[in-house]
């Protein structure tokens, strides 16, 4: 189907300048937080190798049904990354970072992702993550540090109402027996369960209790948490202990699972129930065999996505703008478009925010396009004998002086 050059394609959004502050102010912010605990900022391409996207688990719909797939002109087969973990967890490998001292922590902001999905309020085909990834450790150390960051950031950002549910959903020695567990409970059920869940019994029965459809069947399977191991036990039991230590409250919730496979004893998600029914914020968890399985060494990992679209809805919610626009020190105001130009070039290159109007209007029209940019001094050309007269917009003094004196008087008057 053709559609007009005019518009985007669907799914995607554009960002305007009036709306950028918003997501300058969230990117800084993601960045400190990443960097105050720590981790360094990667940058992967947005397509990889399709093998390495479908490496990550072809029972999930984001691999198996979501993701652009297309060849190049050399014939390679090639996908726009849905997400950033497998991504990142190649290029730390093919950078030689996974076999160096350890742990490893790197973060991504903001990382596009694609993903062939129904457009609707919070979802998208093109959306941007906020992203950290910790390779190296085993203990629950790594998951409460990803889990607090995120807290923190979302707290540092505004957020005042978001939720944290926490899961364990095993490991490759626990999980087999729970899912066996599961396929027998459904295994009656399924004539009642939607064709969604129908094909997943079999493929990925995990996925069940995401069922929006049949609810009160999830609230009565068995649970994950029953079924752990001594060891994925423990692990979980120290991680609520150090989320109590950070004073952090969060949901047990036993039917927490997630959209990808590669994920191992630890799951999480934040919620915000103002945005939608898309309500996730973001989320994580722990992926102790994806490094392996992708090529790498027997390396524990932990890591956490979240979603800057959602988020940026929620912070609108709750009321909180953007980052302050940088103000106008000088606007120069005169007929003399080309004077305006040069003594705005030099006061650019001497590090001032300077504009003029570059359309020649009267110059009553150039002091109110000044007002409406918040100018801090208003320079106007063309007095008698070259004198340029400086108005300061605050204190609504005026002076004549020499072109070459304008700038020198600037810096006095702290630069603006
Ligand atoms: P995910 O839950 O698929 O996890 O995505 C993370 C977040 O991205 C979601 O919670 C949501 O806010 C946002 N998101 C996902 N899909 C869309 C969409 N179609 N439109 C708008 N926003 C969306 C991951 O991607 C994992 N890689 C997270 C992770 C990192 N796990 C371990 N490390």
């Amino acid at each position: 189907m053709a559609e007009p050059v005019s518009t985007r394609p669907r799914g995607t959004e554009d960002v305007l300048p009036d709306e950028t502050p918003r997501w300058r102010r969230v990117e800084r912010i993601a960045r400190e937080s990443a960097a105050r605990a720590g981790f360094g900022e990667i940058r992967t391409p947005t397509f990889e190798h399709t093998e390495l996207i479908h490496r990550i688990g072809d029972s999930t719909d984001v691999v198996q049904k979501e993701t652009y797939d297309f060849s190049d002109r050399g014939g390679r087969s090639l996908t726009l990354r849905p997400e950033g973990t497998a991504p990142v967890v190649r290029a730390c490998m093919q950078g030689g970072l996974l076999g160096g001292a350890l742990p490893i922590k790197v973060f991504y902001v903001t990382l596009s992702a694609f993903r062939y999905e129904r457009p609707q309020a919070g979802r998208l085909r093109e959306h941007h993550q906020f992203g950290c990834e910790c390779f190296g450790v085993a203990g629950p150390v790594a998951d409460a540090e990803l889990i607090v960051l995120m807290a923190d950031f979302l707290a540092a950002a505004g957020i005042r109402s978001a939720v944290v549910r926490i899961n364990s959903i095993g490991c490759d020695r626990c999980r087999p027996r729970y899912r066996e567990a599961l396929l027998e409970y459904y295994r009656e059920r399924l004539p009642d369960l939607c064709a969604d869940c129908r094909r997943r019994w079999g493929q990925n029965p995990l996925r069940l209790l995401d069922c929006k459809v049949d609810r009160p069947a999830a609230l009565g399977a068995p649970r994950s948490v029953d079924h752990l191991c001594p060891e994925c036990a423990e692990h979980f039991a120290g991680l609520r202990t150090l989320l109590d230590r950070a004073h952090l409250s969060y949901e047990p919730d036993p039917l927490l699972v997630r959209g990808f496979d590669y994920y191992t004893r630890t799951v999480f998600e934040f919620a915000h129930a103002g945005i939608g029914a898309q309500a996730a914020l973001g989320g994580g968890g722990r992926y102790d065999s994806l490094v392996a399985s992708l090529g790498g060494p027997q390396l524990p990992a932990a890591g956490f996505g979240l979603g800057m679209e959602r988020l940026l809805a929620a912070l609108e919610l709750e009321g909180v703008g953007g980052e302050p626009r940088a103000g106008c020190d000088l606007f120069v105001a005169g007929e003399d478009a080309a004077g305006a130009f040069d003594l705005c070039v030099q006061a650019r290159r001497s590090g001032l925010v300077a504009e003029f109007d570059p359309l020649g209007r009267s110059l009553k029209a150039q002091f109110r396009h000044a007002d409406r940019l918040g100018a801090r001094h208003v320079a106007v050309l063309g007095g008698p004998s070259r004198a340029v007269s400086l108005r300061d917009m605050r204190t609504h003094q005026q002076r004549d002086l020499a072109p070459e004196d304008i700038l020198r008087a600037l810096a006095d008057a702290g630069g603006a």
